[in-house]
């Protein structure tokens, strides 16, 4: 009994080799359908990049996306007006008062400033002073701004000054500060 159960279980080396080979063969081609499939798969999906059918619905496609980055590019930066900077910058020191900062619409606190004149005040916004960070502490704020944002607190107080305009008047301005900025360091030179 035992010995022909032996028998029945046992395998000749031909049928060992035969069960192996199935075996490896069996997932071997399944492997080898799928890739067939997801190649021929692929291969149906690729995009036309030569009609001109498909380059219009390529662009059409991408509109929003490329509108976006068109439009950053090219829009000239808006420049805040002075109330516009004092609202979203200067007021949380100079509402208050803090760190010493001259109140907004106390003449009391600005007449001494004012009387420096207009251009050393923008001086001060702009590189800072003691407790003024320059610019506020804003560095994206364009030089225009901040002498808008200065004029328009000082006004606020009491001065008379009149804030530069964007565009015509803005290089006009900062030419013979340019020029006055460059003549020192000509003249020092031996
Ligand atoms: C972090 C607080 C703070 C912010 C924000 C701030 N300031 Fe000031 N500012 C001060 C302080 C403090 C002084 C007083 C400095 C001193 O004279 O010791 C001052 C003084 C000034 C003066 C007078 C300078 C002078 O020469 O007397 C001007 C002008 C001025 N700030 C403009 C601005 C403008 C414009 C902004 C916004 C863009 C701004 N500040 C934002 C704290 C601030």
């Amino acid at each position: 009994m035992a010995d022909s159960h032996a028998k029945m279980t046992q395998a000749t080396p031909q049928e060992v080799i035969i069960s192996i080979v199935a075996g490896l063969l069996a997932p071997l081609l399944a492997i080898f359908l799928v890739i067939q499939l997801v190649l021929s798969i692929q291969d149906r999906h690729q995009p036309d990049t030569t009609s001109e059918a498909a380059l219009k619905a390529t662009a059409e496609r991408i509109k929003p996306v490329a509108q976006l980055a068109a439009l950053d590019a090219n829009a000239p930066k808006v420049e805040k007006s002075g109330q516009e900077v004092f609202d979203a910058v200067c007021t949380s020191c100079h509402t208050p008062g803090a760190l010493g900062a001259p109140k907004f619409q106390n003449k009391g606190d600005w007449g001494p400033r004012i009387s420096q004149g207009y251009d050393t005040l923008v001086k001060h916004a702009t590189e800072g002073i003691r407790m003024m960070p320059p610019r506020g502490g804003a560095a994206d704020l364009s030089d225009v701004e901040v002498a808008r944002a200065v004029a328009y607190m000082a006004d606020a107080a009491g001065a008379k000054f009149t804030a530069p305009e964007p565009e015509a008047a803005a290089p006009a301005a900062t030419a013979p500060e340019a020029a006055a900025a460059a003549a020192p360091s000509a003249g020092s030179k031996p």
